[in-house]
C-alpha cells in the first residue's frame, strides 16, 4: 500500500490523512481480547450495557513510572501490552504503515519502535452529560502520529477528532520545531480553533489515522453504546534530537520527504 499523490497533497493541506482497511485482522482480533484482561471486574465482553462509564472511584489506576496503565473518568489506557513486539507488528511495525511512515518521513530515517503507546479506550458515557469538546497539540516530541482502531468506531463514538489545517498554524506557534515550548500566541490560535468545527475521525477496525505532530485534536466522548477502542503511535526521526534544539524553519515539511517539497 502505497500513498498516492493526492494523499500526501490531503496531508500537507489538513494535518491528518485517514487509510481504510490496513492493519492485519488476525492481530486486531488479538488486540481487543487481550483487552478485556484491563476491564474492571463488573465489565462482560458480552454485555455492552456494562461498558458504561465513569470509572468508579475504587476501580481508577494511576498511572506511575513502574504502572504505566491508567483508568480514570471515560478512558482506560492499557499501556503495558503496547511494549509486546505483536502490539509493535500491528500498529508501528505492519509492513503497509512502516512503508507510508517512511514515504512521509524518509525511508531509513525511522526510530526503531521499542513498543507502542498502548491499547487506548473511551467508555460510552451513557446518559452521563458530555463536556465540551476543545482542542491541544501534543507535548512530547515526535514527528507523525498514527492512530488506529481495532474495532469500528461510528461518527460520536469517541474517534480521533482534528481541526484540518491549525497544524499550519501551530508549527510557528512554539520556539523550537519538536520541543513542547509555546510562544504567547498559542493560546491565542487554540481559542480560535475551539470556535470551529472538528473533524471527527471515526471508521472500522483496521482503519488508520495519520497526523502531523502540530495538529490540534482530541479524544472527544463517546456516545455510542461500544467502547471506542485504539492503538496509538508517535513515529520520530532518528535525527530529532538535534532537530528539536532548533526554531521553526520557513519551510515546514524541510525534513520531511521529497514527496513534501
Ligand atoms: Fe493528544
Amino acid at each position: 500500500m502505497k500513498l498516492s499523490i493526492e494523499d500526501l497533497r490531503f496531508f500537507k493541506g489538513n494535518g491528518y490523512l485517514i487509510k481504510r482497511r490496513v492493519l492485519d485482522k488476525v492481530l486486531m482480533a488479538q488486540a481487543r481480547e487481550r483487552f478485556w484482561d484491563y476491564t474492571p471486574e463488573r465489565f462482560s465482553k458480552d454485555k455492552p450495557s456494562s461498558w458504561i462509564g465513569p470509572i468508579r472511584p475504587e476501580e481508577e489506576e494511576e498511572k506511575t513510572a513502574t504502572a504505566p496503565n491508567e483508568s480514570r473518568g471515560f478512558r482506560l489506557h492499557y499501556r503495558t501490552i503496547g511494549s509486546e513486539s505483536w502490539m509493535v507488528r500491528l500498529l508501528a511495525k505492519d509492513p503497509a504503515v512502516w512503508s507510508m511512515a517512511e514515504q512521509m518521513l524518509g525511508a531509513g530515517q525511522l526510530t526503531d519502535p521499542k513498543g507502542i503507546r498502548g491499547i487506548y479506550s473511551t467508555l460510552p458515557y451513557g446518559s452521563h452529560p458530555l463536556p465540551s469538546t476543545t482542542c491541544h497539540t501534543d507535548a512530547h516530541p515526535f514527528h507523525l502520529g498514527i492512530v488506529g482502531y481495532i474495532d469500528d468506531v461510528a461518527p460520536g463514538g469517541g474517534g480521533f477528532t482534528v481541526w484540518p489545517g491549525s497544524h499550519k498554524r501551530f508549527y510557528y506557534a512554539f520556539k523550537s520545531q519538536y520541543r513542547n515550548e509555546p510562544t504567547e500566541e498559542h493560546s491565542v490560535i487554540r481559542e480560535y480553533y475551539n470556535g470551529k468545527q472538528p473533524v471527527d475521525c471515526y471508521g472500522e477496525a483496521g482503519d488508520i489515522v495519520f497526523w502531523h505532530h502540530r495538529l490540534a485534536h482530541t479524544g472527544p466522548p463517546n456516545t455510542t453504546r461500544r467502547i471506542r477502542r485504539a492503538v496509538l503511535y508517535e513515529f520520530t526521526k532518528q535525527d530529532i534530537e538535534q532537530a528539536q534544539l532548533k526554531p521553526p524553519q520557513k519551510n515546514m515539511w524541510h525534513d520531511w520527504s521529497s514527496q513534501f517539497s
